[in-house]
């Protein structure tokens, strides 16, 4: 099925990629792109998936790699694979690799197709992030920012480009497990709100906007919900296409603290 997809895909890459490769006088042919795409996707499809994102992490189609500069970082990577994780080394001869190579840096070219925005720009995605988004009146990146939602500290390492785009696109669309938003009310009417962390028979743990961890019982509210649309707000229409892309920019560099 994958690979269907993949050769399907393969004419409409092909073209969007060549330009660029050829701009760039290496003499490389939509024939190297196909044989690299070939080995792709008997080698690397099963773990990597077909857009290459399916390590999360790990995305092989953003052209950035968090283990790679050169060319020379990816054939290396990929004749020795990388010690200590789930990533194989593999016999592959220099101009097998080369082939890969030449095929991830052609995938770069179709990593937009999720989203048609313009490309985008991280620095100009910090400071979307910073003023106009509001971001950090939610979120904490480092040390700035609140933990009324999700430290984004490490989000390019912890999420596929594609889950980040959805947050922002569609915040409601994937809320997951460990960011469930809950809303209770005390007995006395006082009302909280936060990120649910854990809950049992008779208490509920929560993360209060204010980020304190608090522990409520049950029989002490009048009522409590888990809130299946995302406090987070859909900024489709609140940011630029250009911005978003720079946001998304952005994010997908935020990989921790070093
Ligand atoms: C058995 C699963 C598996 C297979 C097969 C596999 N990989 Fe990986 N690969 C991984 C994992 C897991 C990582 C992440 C390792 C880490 O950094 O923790 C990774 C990382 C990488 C990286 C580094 C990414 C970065 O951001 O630096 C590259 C490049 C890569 N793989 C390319 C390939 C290619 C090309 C193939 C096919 C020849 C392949 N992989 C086959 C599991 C796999
Ligand atoms: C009103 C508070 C609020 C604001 C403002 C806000 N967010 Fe969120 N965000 C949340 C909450 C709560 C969640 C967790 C629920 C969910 O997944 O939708 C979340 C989830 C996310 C996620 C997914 C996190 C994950 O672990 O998968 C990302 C990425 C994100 N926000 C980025 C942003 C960015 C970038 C901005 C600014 C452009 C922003 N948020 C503004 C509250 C907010």
């Amino acid at each position: 099925m994958a690979l269907k997809r993949l050769q399907y895909c393969l004419s409409v890459l092909v073209l969007a990629a060549l330009p660029a490769v050829a701009q760039e006088g290496h003499g490389i042919t939509p024939a190297d792109i196909q044989r690299g795409l070939f080995t792709y996707a008997s080698f690397c499809i099963n773990c990597h998936g077909p857009d290459g994102d399916q390590i999360s992490g790990v995305n092989l189609a953003s052209g950035r790699f968090r283990r790679a500069q050169s060319d020379n970082d990816l054939v290396q990577i990929i004749q020795k694979g990388i010690p200590g994780t789930a990533m194989p080394p593999g016999a592959y001869t220099d101009e097998q690799a080369n082939f890969l190579v030449v095929y991830l840096r052609s995938m770069a070219g179709s990593a937009k197709s999720k989203r048609t925005g313009p490309a985008g720009d991280a620095g100009r995605g910090k400071a979307v992030v910073e003023t106009k988004g509001q971001c950090l009146n939610c979120h904490r990146i480092g040390s700035q920012g609140t933990v009324a939602g999700p430290d984004l500290t490490a989000i390019g390492s912890t999420r596929r480009l594609a889950e980040i785009e959805t947050a922002l696109l569609d915040p409601s669309a994937e809320i997951r497990p460990e960011n469930r938003p809950v809303r209770a009310v005390a007995k006395d009417g006082t009302k909280i709100a936060g990120t649910l962390m854990n809950q049992d028979t008779y208490t509920i743990q929560m993360l209060d906007s204010k980020g304190k961890l608090r522990s409520l019982y049950k029989s002490n509210l009048r009522e409590y919900e888990f809130l299946k649309t995302s406090p987070m707000p859909n900024f489709k229409d609140k940011l630029s296409e250009q911005e978003l892309s720079d946001v998304i920019s952005y994010l997908v560099t935020l990989k921790g603290l070093r």
